[in-house]
């Protein structure tokens, strides 16, 4: 048993009928409805959403689904963690009210056609390297808020790309919610908490936090040009693999800096052995 300090167990539901049929129900006594999409294999980082969430509204719906439309053919689809019992009991602890786990078929019918396809903060860094994957996390993402009606949805800094997309997404075609950016939790040694960290043996995980330590040196920089080579060099040193960026970028648009641009951020993707890290800061 797990020690939920009187947490109610959050309801599990599969269709939308079902979703719709509670939330239906919650906004008739006025509750306010918060939201976090994941891909499941939670830790503290999706967790720290959930409890943002929590304090945000009166009711937090929290998705599991790995959204095959955001993968690209050779990615880790089949792969990816997956444990239901054990995130269920993690959202319990966290106050998650109602947990949605649709399936593929349910989601993505035989028919399904439509595909939302975005410019601005999409272009670049992720896409140059996975070309359908904004598209695909967009698709999901719209589909997503429309079944749950939250009010507010949380998303972590993590994927500041990401976030960046999703306030695109929702300003462009007017969603009538609010977008919520939360920082980024990290391990004590700061490398940031993924799902993906599973996949790190003892020791790509023992160099993994260099990630965070150089791209720290780099917002420090007066020159970060220069600091970006150095960084490069003292990570592949140390045995990280192809880097695939490490750009710094203005924070608002995640275009180029300019002399005016005052909001910068240092992002970066990377690989250590099989696993691909992506890591961002305020710069
Ligand atoms: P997933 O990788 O499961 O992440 C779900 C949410 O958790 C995202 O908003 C992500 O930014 C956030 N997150 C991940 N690691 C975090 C950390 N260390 N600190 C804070 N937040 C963290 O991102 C996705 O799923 C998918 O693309 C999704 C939006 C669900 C669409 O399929």
């Amino acid at each position: 048993m797990i020690d939920t300090g009187g947490a109610a167990s959050p309801q599990r539901v599969r269709s939308v009928a079902e979703l719709r049929a509670e939330t239906n129900l919650w906004k008739t006594t006025g509750a306010k409805i918060g939201f976090v999409p994941t891909m499941g294999a939670l830790h503290a980082g999706h967790l720290d959403l959930v409890k943002r969430a929590k304090a945000l509204a009166d009711k937090v719906v929290v998705s599991i689904f790995v959204n095959p439309l955001q993968f690209a053919p050779s990615e880790d689809l089949d792969r990816y963690p997956r444990d239901e019992a054990g995130d269920v009991a993690k959202l319990e602890a966290a106050g998650c009210d109602l947990v949605y786990l649709p399936t593929v078929d349910a989601l993505y019918p035989k028919g399904f056609v439509s595909r939302i396809e975005m410019s601005g903060p999409a272009l670049g860094l992720e896409t140059d390297f996975r070309p359908q994957f904004f598209s695909g996390v967009a698709t999901v993402v719209m589909k997503l808020f429309n079944q749950v009606g939250a009010d507010v949805a949380v998303f972590g800094e993590k994927d500041f790309q990401q976030l960046a997309v999703i306030r695109a997404m929702a300003r462009d075609f007017d969603l009538d919610l609010d977008i919520i950016g939360a920082p980024t939790t990290r391990e004590p040694d700061g490398l940031a908490l993924s799902s993906r960290n599973a996949y790190l043996s003892p020791q790509e995980r023992a160099v993994a936090p260099e990630l965070h330590r150089q791209l720290q040196l780099i917002a420090a920089s007066p020159d970060p040009d220069a600091a970006i080579e150095a960084a490069s060099a003292a990570l592949t040193k140390v045995g990280f693999g192809k880097i695939d960026y490490i750009a710094l970028r203005d924070a608002d648009t995640l275009g180029p800096v300019s002399v005016t641009t005052s909001n910068k951020r240092l992002l970066a993707a990377l690989w250590l052995g099989k696993t691909r890290l992506i890591d961002n800061i305020a710069a």
